[in-house]
């Protein structure tokens, strides 16, 4: 293996998260606004772009390659790409997976498995269709819960993961972690982030999840567990269902020392911290006429780069987002 990726706070960047397309067949109201501006497709990486990208970071140690959007399921030649990296699986690494909105999954739980994915993370913010309509301004649930049934039918694990937000989701937290317990699922509470401009103010929604677990603590025995998955997330297990429960705490407790992790956009931009405005531009790299020198070139910079944390807060009413680039560029 060439040089190993660590970051000036010796923290060693094991996990890329490759955002494959930036479009998406929802437009949850905290995530993106209706009429937002795609980028054109020329812009974006092609599937030989983002395979080379993928082995130049195994070469330099990354272990899990997690697929997001966007959407990633929305784009066409996804399944090539999957296939593609599936089969570094259990040679250069150690796990790929994918987020997704489970509104195509119905239609690939099955070839996803085959290709090598053992689990995937699927949002789903609420079990309510005129709730999810609302939230996802587009009235897909039947869709994710047929994609959710399918993926447990094809074997793969699923953990879900929950925006948690004030006046929309907030009374159904308990009976959507026992529901996916009941299903066998993992589920994982986020804190809204502020990122990119949305219709509504974030302030208006932003529910801190020590509230949550404060509210669950009363009908629920919440042990602690040990389980990290190098990821942002802190376990619990719930003594009454048996399943494991995440928080990602953003704003209400930092995780950023023990941070393994750099995103690429689906044009090839790579953010060092999913809460800064530090980039190397890949694609630049890789179409240069060394691609393979200047791609590692880049990721040493990206390193040079990476920030200590992020300093997110959600506080002020109008205030402007930390960041003007929503979460679908990066995929979170
Ligand atoms: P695993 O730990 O690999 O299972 O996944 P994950 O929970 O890190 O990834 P997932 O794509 O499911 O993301 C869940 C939430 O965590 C999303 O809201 C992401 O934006 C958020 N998230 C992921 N990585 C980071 C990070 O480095 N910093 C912050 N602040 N949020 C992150
Ligand atoms: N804050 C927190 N989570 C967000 N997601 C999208 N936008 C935001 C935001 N502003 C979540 C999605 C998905 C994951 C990739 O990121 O719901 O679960
Ligand atoms: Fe790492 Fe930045 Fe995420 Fe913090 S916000 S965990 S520093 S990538």
């Amino acid at each position: 293996m060439n040089k190993p990726l660590v970051d000036p706070f010796q923290r060693r960047i094991t996990y890329l998260r490759l955002s494959v397309i930036d479009r998406c067949d929802l437009r949850c109201t905290y995530c993106m606004p209706e009429r937002q501006q795609f980028l054109p497709k020329s812009e974006v990486l092609t599937l030989e772009e983002l395979h080379a990208l993928a082995l130049g970071f195994i070469a330099r140690g990354v272990r899990k390659i997690r697929l997001t959007g966007g959407e990633p399921l929305v784009r066409r030649d996804m399944l090539q790409l999957v296939q593609a990296l599936g089969r570094q699986v259990g040679t250069g690494l150690d796990e790929l997976t994918m987020t997704t909105n489970g509104t195509q999954l119905a239609n690939c739980a099955d070839d996803l498995r085959a290709a090598g994915v053992e689990r995937i993370n699927v949002s789903l913010d609420t079990l309510d269709r005129q709730t999810f309509a609302r939230l996802a301004r587009r009235d897909m649930l039947p869709q994710v819960l047929e994609g959710l049934a399918a993926a447990k039918a094809a074997g793969l694990k699923v953990k879900l993961n929950t925006v948690a937000l004030k006046g929309v989701n907030e009374p159904e937290m308990a009976d959507l972690i026992a529901w996916a317990h009941g299903q066998g699922f993992e589920i994982t509470l986020i804190e809204v982030m502020p990122l990119g401009e949305v219709e509504e103010d974030r302030v208006d929604h932003y529910l801190p999840l020590t509230q949550v677990r404060g509210a669950l603590e009363q009908r629920w025995t919440l042990e602690e567990d040990a389980h990290r998955s190098g990821g942002p997330a802190r376990y619990v297990r719930v003594a009454e269902t048996g399943g494991r429960l995440g928080f990602i705490t953003p704003l209400t407790n930092n995780f950023c020392d023990g941070c393994n992790r750099v995103r690429v956009t689906a044009t090839g931009q790579l953010f060092a911290c999913l809460g800064g405005r530090e980039q190397v531009d890949l694609r630049a790299a890789l179409r240069s006429d060394s691609p393979e020198e200047a791609l590692q070139a880049a990721l040493d910079e990206a390193m040079r780069i990476k920030p200590a944390r992020h300093h997110f807060a959600i506080d002020r009413r109008g205030a402007e987002p930390a960041l003007a680039r929503h979460m679908s560029m990066t995929g979170g």
